[in-house]
């Protein structure tokens, strides 16, 4: 079948993509003791490789180890045995897919429980009302930390490379560290990193020239970024155009465009509900494409953009976009070879396991749990199963992350 979704692409560094489909970074919270990918990652991973899938993007691995998104999550820095991740990237390569690690600090959002080092560009806590206490209180980072972090990004990029990966993401989206220091509403410093966005994105570049000057031409550097967060007075389009004709100057192989945070958890799809009638059904399943098209417009490198695409149609549509490649997550949780099966039933609709409960936080944690229990049981080896109870799932996922909590907290002793 000769859908456009399935041209190869090649990338600035060399490397082509069997096709133009890409799983985007879903956070697993699998890792085995050590904060590692164990045999169940593995198997993971394998899965979406035999799927058809031409680009797999890890979930987001910690560049510090006292910094974690949530538990369960991996921990890759200078002095980590790589063993278990030449493993991971051999098994996720099983199909000439092409594999990537997504390379992440979380700054101010650790969740309180969690405990370890919670920094920031400024000393301002994650704003969610009455759920503000569920997150750690951050220190400004000092001069000294923002080297020290830039070095640890490069060091675990190249510890990728070593490992076998193709390339690394480096994650600038939904209200991380570099995404913190990129807005101005968390980003209150007085010197070269605060101030106007020319200063504001310099984490974000000193950390792609680090990295650059560490890993081979021919490995992949990518950046995801927010089109915008959504928050009034916040990094916005205009913000991610400037730092988009920055990145044109530096060897970036893929844009991802997103948006959002946990303060404004967009990337779940809530931009959607803000657009227009026309064209709807397009917007509300691609939904970041409005934004990306007027973006892209000043991108030299390629772009992909990701979010509510379940059909074939809709994946076509962003690539007639002049969009490059096509990111999915939930799609590709829900069903594994959903590419490969593109290829024989062109109409086939990934199930979309979103829950609709009246208390809107509720429902996005549920969902969210049902989504990442579709992955545990790709870990053991079992099918996904789309019509998992969104309560049992939920109430599974806490009591799951509360035993890896008590695990991290041992890590850390
Ligand atoms: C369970 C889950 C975990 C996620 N973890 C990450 C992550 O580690 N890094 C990241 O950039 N995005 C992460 N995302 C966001 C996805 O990459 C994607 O942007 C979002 O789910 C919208 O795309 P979709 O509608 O195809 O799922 C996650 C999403 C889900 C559902």
């Amino acid at each position: 079948m000769s859908s456009p979704a399935f041209t190869p692409f090649t990338l600035p560094c060399g490397a082509t993509l069997p096709n133009r489909l890409a799983k985007a970074a879903m956070e697993e919270n699998m890792s085995d003791e050590g904060q590692i990918p164990g045999p169940n990652m593995l198997r993971l991973y394998q899965r979406w490789a035999e799927g058809g899938t031409g680009l797999l993007i890890t979930g987001n691995v910690m560049v510090d180890g006292r910094a974690m998104t949530g538990p369960g999550g991996i921990v890759l820095e200078k002095d980590s045995d790589i063993a278990p991740f030449k493993a991971w990237a051999e098994a996720a390569k099983k199909n000439n897919s092409q594999v990537w690690m997504q390379i992440n600090h979380p700054g101010r959002q650790v969740y309180a429980a969690m405990g370890g080092d919670v920094l920031s560009p400024s000393n301002i806590a994650l704003d969610l009302g009455k759920h503000s206490h569920l997150f750690g209180k951050p220190r400004a980072m000092t001069h000294k930390n923002i080297q020290q972090l830039i070095q640890r990004f490069a060091d675990t990029a190249l510890k990728a490379e070593q490992a076998g990966f193709g390339g690394i993401q480096v994650h600038g989206a939904h209200g991380y560290l570099i995404s913190q220091f990129l807005s101005p509403l968390t980003n209150k410093r007085n010197d070269e990193f605060g101030g106007a966005i020319e200063n504001r994105m310099k984490l974000l570049i000193s950390i792609i020239h680090a990295i650059r000057a560490q890993v081979s031409p021919n490995f992949a550097v990518a950046v995801k970024i927010n089109s915008a967060d959504f928050q009034r007075g916040g990094f916005d389009s205009d913000d991610a155009k400037t730092v988009i004709l920055a990145l044109n100057e530096l060897d970036v192989d893929l844009v991802e465009l997103s948006g959002g945070s946990y303060e404004s958890p967009a990337m779940q799809g809530n931009a959607a509900e803000s657009s227009s009638a026309d064209g709807r059904t397009l917007q509300r399943e691609a939904y970041f494409l409005d934004f990306a098209k007027e973006i892209a417009q000043v991108a030299t490198m390629p772009i992909m953009t990701t979010g509510g695409v379940r059909r074939l149609a809709i994946a076509e549509d962003v690539l007639a976009n002049g969009i490059d490649i096509v990111g999915m997550g939930t799609a590709l949780a829900m069903n594994p070879s959903l590419p490969n099966d593109w290829k024989k039933n062109d109409q086939l609709i990934a199930h979309n396991p979103a829950v609709q409960w009246k208390d809107k936080t509720l429902s996005s944690i549920a969902t969210m749990a049902v989504i990442k229990r579709q992955l545990q049981r790709m870990g053991k080896g079992l099918e996904p199963k789309v019509n998992a109870s969104p309560l049992f799932s939920l109430i599974r996922d806490r009591l799951r992350l509360k035993k890896l909590t008590k695990r991290y907290h041992e890590f850390l002793n």
